[in-house]
């Protein structure tokens, strides 16, 4: 189901008249953050997301936490560099080996379908924030709706993290396993097409998938991509997200699965 809340309005009112002010994206990205972040009790072990939007998350977290208003949280990022964040925003952190049992995790997505199926990784982050969005209980997705797609692998790239020992051979096979989809296979660099190889928390690389034609079935799909030796996971989040929060020039959109 899918509730529609306004800005400016009281919760579950439907908006009446359009908003006056024109939001920024990152005011929208603020909005769902905070709401999101509502979600949030004390005594709660939280998985702390990573991205420009599940930042304003963990400031908000740690904003309640200094007001006193939330105790006893235990943070675990997905990424060490919201590792460094948390940190200087003095959230208590710990890590799945430590806390397996998740209570909560709020992260951005860079695509978001009807089903609530998403395209993460664009950041680099997507094999900690898996292994931290897999263990939790309920896992809020956060958006402006931009993110909105009509079917993933359509608006952009689909990040696969693998091994760096022969990746040229492994984006050779993803490249051949989505051929039928015309699909472009290129090494995520940090700048130009000869710059060095981009390299995740977990000392990988990142093989972006961009695809002309629907790739069809996403589960196979997801399937086929972890069969492959050498890749260690994708950006492909299938039903994962319990909620997602939309933040739109019109308003907020609350969907559950
Ligand atoms: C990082 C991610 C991010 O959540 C995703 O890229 C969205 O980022 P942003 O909130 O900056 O738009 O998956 O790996």
């Amino acid at each position: 189901g899918s509730e529609k809340l306004s800005i400016e309005g009281g919760p579950l009112s439907p908006l009446s008249s359009p908003p006056q002010v024109v939001l920024t994206q990152d005011e929208l990205k603020k909005i769902a953050a905070y709401k999101a972040v509502d979600f949030v009790q004390s005594g709660m072990v939280i998985g702390l997301g990573t991205g420009s939007t599940a930042k304003h998350a963990v400031d908000r977290i740690a904003d309640l936490l200094l007001q006193g208003k939330l105790n006893n949280i235990i943070g675990i990022p997905t990424s060490k560099k919201t590792h460094q964040q948390a940190l200087s925003l003095g959230i208590p952190l710990s890590d799945l080996d430590t806390h397996p049992n998740v209570d909560l995790a709020i992260d951005g997505a860079d695509e978001v379908d009807a089903d609530l199926n998403l395209v993460k990784g664009r950041g680099g982050s997507l094999l900690r924030e898996k292994m931290i969005e897999s263990a939790c209980k309920k896992f809020v997705v956060i958006v402006d709706e931009s993110k909105l797609v009509s079917h993933i692998g359509a608006n952009g790239a689909m990040p696969v993290e693998v091994v760096p020992f022969c990746w040229k051979f492994t984006q050779q096979r993803l490249q051949q396993l989505f051929e039928y989809a015309g699909c472009m296979a290129k090494l995520r660099t940090n700048g130009g097409e000869n710059g060095d190889p981009f390299v995740t928390d977990n000392g990988n690389y990142i093989v972006d998938l961009f695809f002309n034609n629907d790739i069809g079935d996403l589960r196979a799909s997801s399937d086929a991509i972890l069969r492959l030796a050498g890749v260690v996971d994708h950006g492909m989040f299938l039903g994962m997200a319990t909620t997602v929060i939309v933040a739109g020039g019109l308003g907020v959109t609350i969907k559950n699965k």
